[in-house]
């Protein structure tokens, strides 16, 4: 059509329809059929029945804007640690720099694995205590959000149990000591600010594919979220993902695409924003700090061999794998 208003443009964004996986659905393998079809087309879907009551998200939501309310000279008192808890200012990270001028227009707070320092798990990369505002400027403020990290935690293992089922392995195989006994799982608080304007490279949160295994992401219900499905067609399609209330939605990282050879997508997303703040809580589900990922037994076979070199988390160690045919490392 020719001579389109500026309102015709806008509206004919892309938005994209997710599959919804009830997680209070006794029938897992139904569930499952499910999960592998939503993976294998965009790697996102909602899950609803979580169990998460709307109160505790509320909540969480109202402590976060609190949190970045405060004048930044308080903010800074929990700048991050050399283990990434506690606060990043604006423009902390570029997630994408061929494309991004400046770093994410977006502030974040990091709640990791409460791993006490004379714990066993005291001395590994990724654990740490947390560190907390102050009390008396934000009571409750601890109590919420570690209340909130366990919930979140609860249900990415139940997730994770529909996702076994969906790369056919037995039900708990994710669920052991070793694999999401300890696991490295943070939680993010993020507030966004400002216009997005990707031709002159300001993104809220520049194009990335997640790192870790699975994320689960609470919005506000501000739209923002966008995924390409395919990196590689040019020019790259992007499409809205809209918050669903009472959902959450999941995406899987790069470890999952690695554990099954490929087969589940990590996808390429995005966040822009549209001048109005923003916040979200992402949760970064990360398997054990021992946990060896290598190809799952039954995602390789003589004519799909393992694509992967193997990643051990403990030391940062990449071992080469008998069959090893593309280097994919994320550092
Ligand atoms: C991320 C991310 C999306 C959002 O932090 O990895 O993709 O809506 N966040 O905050
Ligand atoms: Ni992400």
């Amino acid at each position: 059509m020719e001579n389109k208003t500026e309102e015709d443009k806008v509206s004919i964004i892309k938005v994209s329809a997710l599959t919804c996986i009830d997680l209070d659905n006794s029938n897992l393998h139904q569930s499952a059929v499910l999960l592998k079809q939503a993976c294998l087309d965009s790697g996102f879907f909602y899950v609803i029945n979580h169990g998460i009551s709307e109160e505790l998200k509320d909540e969480a939501f109202e402590q976060s804007k609190k949190f970045f309310a405060l004048p930044l000279e308080e903010k800074m008192k929990v700048l991050r640690n050399e283990k990434y808890r506690g606060y990043a200012p604006f423009h902390d990270s570029l997630l994408d720099p061929k494309n991004q001028f400046r770093g994410d227009y977006k502030e974040g707070f990091t709640i990791g694995f409460e791993g006490g320092k004379d714990g066993p798990h005291g001395d590994k990369p990724f654990h740490s205590p947390n560190i907390w505002p102050n009390s008396d400027v934000l009571p409750g403020w601890r109590e919420t959000m570690e209340k909130y990290y366990q919930e979140a935690l609860r249900v990415c293992k139940s997730i994770a149990r529909i996702m076994a089922l969906a790369l056919d392995l037995d039900v708990d195989y994710f669920n052991t000591p070793e694999m999401l006994g300890n696991p490295i799982a943070d939680m993010v608080l993020f507030h966004y600010e400002g216009k997005s304007d990707p031709s002159k490279g300001i993104y809220a949160c520049g194009a990335h594919s997640d790192f870790g295994m699975m994320s689960l992401l609470a919005t506000d219900g501000v739209m923002g979220l966008q995924i390409c499905k395919d990196k590689d067609v040019m020019p790259q399609k992007w499409e809205y993902i809209p918050s669903l209330k009472g959902a959450y939605i999941v995406n899987l990282g790069d470890l999952l695409e690695r554990w099954n050879n490929g087969y589940f997508k990590s996808t390429l997303h995005r966040v822009l924003g549209n001048g109005q703040d923003r916040y979200s809580i992402p949760f970064f589900l990360k398997p054990s700090h021992d946990c060896i990922i290598e190809c799952l037994p039954n995602c390789q076979s003589e004519n799909n061999l393992p694509k992967y070199i193997i990643y051990i988390q403990r030391s940062n160690v990449q071992r080469t794998s008998p069959h090893v045919t593309k280097q994919h490392m994320h550092t």
